[in-house]
């Protein structure tokens, strides 16, 4: 039996982060844009440490100047996580790289990225959802444009509204009027929380932010009580273990907290977050978390149903999800 083969949900990749370092060396090349600094000798992205990971991060994506770019990389991306065994995604898409926050650019944007994704689904069966997201260290005042984006496109391919980016600036409650406004429009949430800020922020993301998912969130690991709080209240962890051991936060897989997380009864889940940034795949996560922890195919089944039921479709698409996860 391989990894590859077996079905999986992905609830929390980047879309920009999902972009292959060729293909983002090739825009660069077309439109004469250097950013040559961003490669290592053998063509991988080149960072040490999380800012400067935000850094090429967002140097890679200044290649991406149209919608068409978006197309293509939507097609790109699905295609890999289809390849990996991905039946349903979830992605992350940034108005703020799209059009500026501006919502008629952001329209054409997202019409390619719809586009592409429909594509996918007919070639590949891949299911893939949208959730929008505001840039932390963008500051909360570039947050409100972002949340009107997502709220004027809500629906059913826009199903969510979150925030990444360095969780170390400022505090979760000051996006609040952002997170406000996309609830109001009837969207999910989630937050960028416990990946490099501590417990305290999971609290503040809670508290103030009210989101029904977690991104990473394995600060809480050391927080008895907060992890109760978790376990209670279902909240389920966006976990993406190979991400925290490329950026250093955990020495391996064997260390990393998702396991403790899981036997204190926490929903958690298993996402790539920017899979070639961190030399990662579905099926690489599912072969080191299986080498780890002795993990079978029931406790992945476990996890993908965890996946399911946190999952932000329509009710119609999850059913339609499941039936896909019963037949293979
Ligand atoms: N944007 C892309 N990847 C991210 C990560 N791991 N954390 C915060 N923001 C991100
Ligand atoms: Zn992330």
């Amino acid at each position: 039996m391989s990894w590859r083969d077996v079905s999986k949900l992905e609830l929390h990749l980047h879309l920009e982060g999902a972009a292959p370092p060729s293909f983002i060396r090739g825009l660069s090349r077309e439109k004469s844009i250097d950013i040559s600094r961003i490669f290592t000798e053998k063509g991988g992205y080149a960072f040490h440490g999380f800012t400067h990971f935000l850094q090429v991060y967002e140097a890679a994506t200044s290649v991406l100047t149209t919608p068409r770019d978006y197309g293509r990389l939507t097609a790109a991306a699905l295609e890999q996580a289809a390849e990996n065994g991905v039946v349903y995604i979830e992605t992350f898409l940034s108005p703020d790289f799209c059009g500026g926050g501006d919502l008629h650019a952001w329209r054409d944007y997202l019409a390619e990225i719809e586009d592409a994704a429909a594509e996918a689904e007919k070639s590949h069966g891949i299911i893939h959802r949208g959730i929008i997201t505001c840039i932390r260290h963008f500051g909360p005042d570039a947050a409100k444009p972002i949340a009107l984006c997502a709220a004027e496109t809500a629906g059913d391919f826009i199903r969510g509204f979150g925030m990444g980016g360095d969780e170390t600036v400022g505090r979760q409650g000051d996006y609040a009027w952002a997170f406000d406004c996309a609830r109001e429009a009837g969207l999910h949430l989630t937050t960028h929380a416990g990946e490099c800020g501590g417990p305290e922020s999971i609290r503040e993301a809670l508290r103030d932010l009210q989101v029904e998912r977690i991104g990473h969130g394995v600060a809480a690991h050391a927080d008895h009580a907060l992890i109760d709080i978790l376990a209670e209240r279902e909240i389920t962890l966006e976990v993406c273990p190979g991400s925290n051991v490329a950026l250093g936060l955990f020495p391996s897989f064997a260390t990393h907290p998702l396991a403790k997380l899981r036997e204190a009864g926490v929903k958690v889940t298993i996402s790539t977050d920017d899979p070639p940034f961190f030399h990662t795949s579905m099926t690489r996560e599912y072969e080191e978390l299986a080498r780890a922890y002795r993990w079978g195919e029931e406790d992945f089944a476990e996890l993908n149903r965890n996946a399911l039921a946190a999952s932000f479709c329509d009710d119609g698409t999850r059913a339609r999800v499941q039936k896909i996860l019963e037949a293979t």
